[in-house]
């Protein structure tokens, strides 16, 4: 297979030149993935600027256990102020993709923020199981991340931070329900709801595997992008106490197809407008977002060079809904369909209090009060 030096972030890489982005490449390299990248450099950059101000951090040990060609990572090593990372473990049990990450690993030699590298060649649960554990590890699966997650949750140190992708958004946001059901214990909701039901049901699946293992894991960064799902959880100290508060947010979403609001409840028979409500879950209705971090990932990626206009505008619409813990939200065309009202313009209801943008659908707002909207 061809081969090509591509620049991303502030790192340069060797990756596959192939025409198509498919699982069979030797090595896989999704150009499309560097938002991904992105917000895992902005995130660690982040809590590493904060925690250094505290004496007993040493540096995140990074365990990334799916690393592919390793350009995630390069980007850690090369893009993380010094003292933010304090070792970072690669990788990945293909024989090619170890060769690759070791190139590029040399390829970025001289801007390198931390010595404390090593590569291996190992099935990924095998790897962390054998580890001691580390304070972030990331999850970047073909598919669904579920194999993994036993051994991450247990690998992961309190105060740390677990990343999991899910590329299998045809289960979680219902196009296969049999399958969300199998992989993810939980019903998803096929309508315009369908990508927080699913971040959200992903939230639960991770956060049952960890009350298993005394855990509390609660989101702090979430997404749901093209074609795939993405959240950041914070392993909390205390775990066996908070685990019990983290089930305790499993509940049913309910949709009601009527007035449009959303609910959560123990149950999943409800009524709404006199009518049977759809429902989905059970799934995490708690918090997607530290509402803090997500600011200030927005305002660092501001001072990046290589920064593109639409990620940032990803970024500032994620900051901007953070701030409000409400389920579902209001689609423009929705409101004038079912309700027949027509919605104020976006740019105004966004210079409301109480209205916020969400990521899930550009022409939508999140509010507590449908009155806003008007
Ligand atoms: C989606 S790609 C990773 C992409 C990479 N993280 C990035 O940001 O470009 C998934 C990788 O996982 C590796 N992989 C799949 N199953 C694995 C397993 N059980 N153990 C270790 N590596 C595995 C594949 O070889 C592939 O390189
Ligand atoms: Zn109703």
């Amino acid at each position: 297979m061809a081969y090509a030096t591509i620049t991303e972030g502030a790192v340069r890489a060797r990756v596959p030149a192939a025409a198509k982005v498919s699982k069979e490449m030797d090595v896989f390299y999704n150009p499309v993935m560097k938002l991904n990248r992105d917000v895992s450099v902005l995130l660690l950059q982040v809590l590493g600027t904060e925690r250094k101000k505290n004496k007993s951090f040493h540096g995140f040990s990074v365990g990334s256990v799916l690393a592919g060609t390793g350009i995630r990572e390069c980007r850690f090593l090369v893009e993380l102020e010094k003292g933010i990372l304090d070792q970072v473990h690669i990788n990945d049990y293909s024989e090619e993709a170890v060769k690759l990450i070791k190139k590029n690993i040399a390829l970025n030699e001289k801007s390198l923020n931390c010595e404390d590298i090593e590569v291996s060649c190992n099935e990924a649960s095998k790897f962390l199981l054998d580890s001691f554990g580390y304070g972030y590890i990331d999850i970047d699966p073909f598919g669904t991340p579920s194999p993994f997650l036993d051994a991450a949750v247990k690998r992961i140190q309190r105060e740390g931070i677990l990343a999991v992708t899910a590329t299998d958004t045809s289960a979680l946001s219902g196009t296969y329900e049999d399958s969300c059901l199998r992989k993810y214990w939980a019903r998803p909701m096929r309508n315009h709801l369908m990508h927080e039901v699913g971040l959200r049901i992903l939230a639960r699946k991770v956060q049952l595997i960890g009350a298993q293992y005394e855990k509390s894991l609660v989101p702090v960064y979430s997404y749901s992008k093209d074609h795939y799902m993405r959240i950041f959880f914070l392993c909390q100290k205390q775990g066996r106490k908070k685990a019990a508060a983290v089930l305790k947010q499993h509940q049913y979403y309910h949709y009601c197809g009527k007035c449009l609001g959303v609910f959560s409840s123990q149950s999943n028979n409800e009524t709404c407008c006199k009518k049977k409500t759809l429902y989905a879950g059970p799934l995490w209705i708690g918090g997607l977002w530290d509402k803090r971090l997500a600011k200030a990932m927005a305002k660092v990626s501001k001072t990046w060079q290589h920064g593109q206009a639409e990620n940032q505008k990803f970024l500032d619409t994620i900051a901007a809904e953070a701030q409000m813990d409400v389920l579902g939200f209001y689609p423009f065309n929705l409101v004038r369909q079912k309700l027949r009202k027509t919605p104020k313009k976006k740019d105004e209801l966004l210079t409301k209090k109480g209205v916020v943008p969400t990521h899930f659908e550009s022409n939508a707002v999140k509010t507590k009060s449908l009155k806003n909207l008007f």
